[in-house]
């Protein structure tokens, strides 16, 4: 066996040297020489350069090349000290580069013209520079432009319009150059960051880019005038019976879906909140009205309404106002709302009550959130944040929470959670919250983990909602909250939320999913009873088949599955916060069932002499720490 293992490392090493030699002979020796007459005719410090002896792709500082080292994809020079015009036909004989950063530099001249070579440019990064002259004029050949940075240069001109053919740009910086003329109507939906600040722009901010902040267009001559009157009256129903389209859509983010669904949803909690106002005119009508003059004030102070992801569908006002919103329930953070268009686009719109902190620092949280993407977190969509409104717009899922499915009334013909649908969920929630854990740099927190935050993705997999609110709002009274049965001992205030208390609220969950009961929940009789001092005292006593949910035991060979779960889940929730396990490591135990469970689940005959619930018992009680 060792020599084997021996020789097989041999092997490989060698494979490794022999990769290792093929990438150095085998390089980009055209986007090599072409580098090469870049640096030697630009202004350059004695401290920038590159051997041409070495490998482009693995020793050139701020070079990067593809997988197979066949040409160059990435040159990053912030601040390396070049200056004078870039030479021509240089540069633009990377054809294949994708990241372009020669930010803070001393770089002088026009945008060259051969950057237009440059088809797969996807992130361009040349602010802070000396560049001068007008911008390229025709952008249709970047298709797969996203960042595209000039700001801080004395770039002069107008904008052109060819921009709007930029299908994934998404940051679009041009702030503190010398630019005139009119901003034209660029209609991207996938562009999340605009800035035209401190130009020498004039006329009107077209209604494509009315959504963008205020501060993205200051310092130039411009106005809103045509779809905004600074001062609008809130004049009498009659004049406002017939709405004006121009005004309602200049306030709404240009043609997105989620957009006219959150002000859809907004305006029916307008009514709501409103109540029956007097006039003579039929309600249908009247919900319009009282809208109409919220969402006009509201908009005042322009569009926080921020999107994660670009949404392309667009909507007339008929299918906005047709939108239905209804209750989904009361969570400890807001409601939630239902909200759903006539093509059977549907979201859920949360409004957020006690948020504490400021703009800025809810703006940084949701910056955080809102990127996430992976398939066991809910995805947020958008937000909006104003004085007297935070909304939060997430996916839609139609089966509901799991709280719902565990504790929620019978339907007739809805079947039961099984054994290893719970398991999904566990196993799927798991995976979302130890992705919450990676993120933003290792410090986010969910900080309301509980059933009903946990929603069933395609898959059939768990999936986590509500991620990183804990902090912004203010504190949760500690007793007298359901979500306390979730909490752990040491949390007395519920903006603190560490890895830690996750940990325990999901080992909550996981007891949750195998008895069946609520965290908080009452035995019959007076007793309000905590879930995981019951579960630790049935388990101390040795009754541990006892625990199970009832609905579980009809389902043959699961027992050892379930009771490993819930060793897991005991050992989650213990006391001391430093003696529970990290998430990733929860992760892995459940995915060890997981495979016991799909894999070489024994037959019911091997199975029957292995195990009865007292061994268990007895297992489990000197393995876990009771409260
Ligand atoms: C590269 O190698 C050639 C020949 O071996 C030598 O003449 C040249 O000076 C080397 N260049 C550098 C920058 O080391
Ligand atoms: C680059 O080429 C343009 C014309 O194509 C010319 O006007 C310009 O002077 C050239 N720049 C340099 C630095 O050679
Ligand atoms: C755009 O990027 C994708 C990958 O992100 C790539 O497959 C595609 O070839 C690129 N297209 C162009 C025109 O660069
Ligand atoms: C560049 O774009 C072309 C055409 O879309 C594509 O075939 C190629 O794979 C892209 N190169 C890279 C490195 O993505
Ligand atoms: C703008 O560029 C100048 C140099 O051209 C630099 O000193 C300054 O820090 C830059 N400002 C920003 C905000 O990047
Ligand atoms: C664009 O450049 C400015 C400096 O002028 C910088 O502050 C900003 O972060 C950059 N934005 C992007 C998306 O690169
Ligand atoms: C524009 O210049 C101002 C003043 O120098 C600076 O504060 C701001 O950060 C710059 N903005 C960008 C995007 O470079
Ligand atoms: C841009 O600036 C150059 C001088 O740097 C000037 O010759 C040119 O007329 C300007 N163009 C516009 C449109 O202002
Ligand atoms: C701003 O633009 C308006 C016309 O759009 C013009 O009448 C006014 O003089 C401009 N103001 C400045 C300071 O350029």
């Amino acid at each position: 066996m060792g020599w084997k293992l021996e020789l097989s490392c041999i092997f490989l090493a060698a494979m490794v040297i022999e990769a290792m030699l093929f990438h150095v002979t085998a390089e980009p020796v055209e986007d090599k020489q072409a580098l090469l007459d870049f640096l030697h005719n630009i202004g350059h410090p004695h401290s920038l350069s590159w051997n041409e002896n070495s490998s482009v792709c693995t020793s050139w500082r701020g070079v990067t090349c593809n997988n197979d080292q066949s040409r160059v994809i990435a040159i990053r020079l912030p601040g390396a000290g070049l200056s004078g015009p870039i030479p021509n036909n240089t540069l633009s004989r990377l054809t294949e580069i994708q990241t372009l950063s020669l930010r803070s530099n001393g770089i002088t001249g026009p945008f060259p013209l051969g950057f237009s070579e440059l088809k797969n440019l996807t992130y361009l990064y040349l602010q802070s520079n000396k560049f001068s002259g007008p911008l390229p004029s025709d952008f249709s050949v970047w298709n797969n432009l996203t960042v595209f940075n000039l700001s801080n240069n004395s770039f002069n001109g107008s904008i052109p319009s060819s921009i709007s053919h930029l299908t994934h740009l998404a940051s679009l910086i041009l702030a503190n150059n010398s630019l005139s003329g009119e901003i034209p109507d660029l209609n991207i939906p996938s562009l999340q960051e605009l800035n035209l600040a401190n130009n020498k722009l004039s006329g009107i901010v077209p209604k494509s880019l009315q959504r963008f902040p205020s501060e993205s267009f200051s310092g130039n001559n411009v106005t809103y005038a045509s779809a905004l009157p600074p001062a609008l009256p809130v004049s009498p129903p009659k004049e406002k019976s017939k709405l004006s389209e121009p005004a309602l859509l200049g306030i709404i983010i240009g043609g997105c879906v989620l957009g006219f669904t959150v002000i859809a949803a907004f305006m029916i909690l307008c009514c709501n909140d409103s109540g029956r106002e007097d006039g003579g005119l039929p309600v249908k009508s009247q919900k319009k009205e009282v809208s109409l003059k919220k969402t006009t004030s509201e908009s005042q102070d322009k569009n926080k309404m921020v999107f994660f992801e670009g949404c392309s569908l667009a909507f007339d006002l008929e299918d906005l106002l047709r939108a239905s919103a209804e209750v989904l329930g009361k969570g400890t953070f807001g409601t939630a709302y239902k909200a759903a268009l006539e093509d059977a686009t549907t979201v859920v719109v949360k409004r957020l009550k006690e948020v504490i902190v400021g703009k800025r620092e809810f703006e940084q949280q949701m910056e955080v959130v809102g990127r996430i993407r992976h398939e066991n977190v809910v995805a947020l969509r958008a937000y909006y944040y104003s004085k007297e409104e935070k909304l939060m717009v997430y996916d839609y899922y139609e089966q509901g929470s799991v709280s719902a499915m565990l504790h929620g009334k019978r339907v007739e013909g809805r079947s039961h959670l099984d054994w290893d649908t719970r398991l999904r969920i566990a196993i799927g929630a798991a995976r979302g919250i130890a992705h919450v854990h990676t993120q933003h740099g290792g410090k986010l927190v969910h900080g309301n983990i509980k059933a009903s935050n946990i929603f069933l993705n395609p898959k059939g997999f768990g999936c986590v909602s509500d991620i990183g609110l804990a902090t912004l709002m203010s504190p949760i009274p500690s007793p007298a909250l359901r979500s306390a049965g979730y909490r752990a001992p040491e949390l007395t205030d519920s903006r603190k939320a560490t890895h830690a208390s996750d940990v325990y609220s999901f080992g909550v969950l996981l007891l949750e999913l195998l008895t069946g009961k609520s965290p908080i929940h009452n035995m019959g009789g007076e007793e309000v009873v905590h879930l995981v001092r019951w579960v630790n005292s049935v388990v101390r006593e040795e009754w541990t088949a006892e625990v199970f949910d009832v609905e579980l035991l009809r389902y043959p060979n699961i027992e050892e599955e379930m009771v490993e779960m819930l060793q897991l889940g005991l050992a989650c929730v213990v006391r001391i916060p430093e003696q529970r396990p990290k998430m990733p490591h929860v992760l892995t135990m459940l995915e060890e069932i997981r495979r016991m469970n799909t894999g070489n689940r024994p037959s019911s005959e091997s199975r029957s002499e292995v195990s009865t619930p007292t061994v268990i018992a007895a297992d489990i009680a000197s393995s876990s720490v009771p409260q």
